[in-house]
């Protein structure tokens, strides 16, 4: 077996972001995220692709899925060029799961669960750094200098889609679309649970015994 193909799945505000950063860092494998891939290409003229909008960055405001030709071809060229990975953001409905089976195979599928209401939480009280992206929270995780990022020195913002009318779409969103993908890959043999309101350490923790248990992940 090669690298691990790794899944993290799980609604807005779950921790897979934050999850994803150890997961990439400890197996030394490509952090493919979809989140990350649309806003750094917000205003991508996508118009030729027949889409209701001409750029993805109206769709991701208000919390609606940018259309399935743009991120099927998003994670396509980035899995083609990555031997191991853990794959956060996709697949967001039952049309991008059927297209990921024809890309590539999963060996473990981690799901974390997280409460509506702890979601909320999480997600109107993050910021984000303007500078690397590093992620805080205004309570769970605060700079040492309130508005600047600990790392780069960057300045902290709230990310659009962030605001409370986006994040209630959302949750819906995930509910409507996502969950039946989740439904799905419960009978796929890598497929794990996780209880994603435990401190993000304990996540970790638990994350790092499910995939030393079912992919073959050097020490
Ligand atoms: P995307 O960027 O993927 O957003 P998301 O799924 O909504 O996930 P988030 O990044 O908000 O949360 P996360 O689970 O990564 O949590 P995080 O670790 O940051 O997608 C954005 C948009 O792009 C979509 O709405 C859509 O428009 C478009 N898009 C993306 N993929 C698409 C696709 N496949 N198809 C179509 N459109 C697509 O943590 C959140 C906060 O909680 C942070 O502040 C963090 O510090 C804190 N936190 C994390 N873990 C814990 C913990 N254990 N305890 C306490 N706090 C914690």
């Amino acid at each position: 077996m090669g690298q691990p193909h790794i899944l993290i799945l799980g609604p807005p505000g779950a921790g897979k972001g934050t999850q994803s950063g150890n997961i990439a860092e400890e197996y030394g494998i490509e952090h493919v995220t979809t989140g990350d891939a649309l806003r750094g290409n917000k205003d991508m003229d996508i118009s030729d692709m027949d889409t209701e909008y001409d750029t993805p960055r109206a769709y991701m405001e208000a919390g609606d899925l940018v259309p399935d030709a743009v991120v099927n071809a998003i994670v396509e060229e980035a899995l083609s060029a990555a031997d191991g990975f853990v794959l956060d953001g996709y697949p967001r409905n039952l049309e991008q799961a059927e297209e990921l089976s024809g890309m590539t195979d999963i060996d473990v599928v981690l799901s974390l669960e997280v409460s509506r209401e702890e979601l909320v939480d999480r997600l109107s009280g993050r910021r984000v750094c303007d500078g690397c992206g590093a992620n805080f929270h205004v309570e769970f995780d605060q700079p040492a200098e309130e508005g600047i990022c600990d790392g780069c020195g960057g300045e902290l913002e709230q990310r659009e889609d962030d605001r409370p009318e986006a994040v209630e779409n959302r949750l819906d969103v995930f509910d409507e679309n996502t969950t039946p993908v989740i439904e799905q890959y419960q009978d796929h043999e890598g497929f794990v649970a996780i209880d994603g309101e435990q401190p993000p350490a304990e996540v970790w923790g638990a994350i790092d015994s499910a995939v030393r248990e079912r992919a073959n992940v050097s020490e």
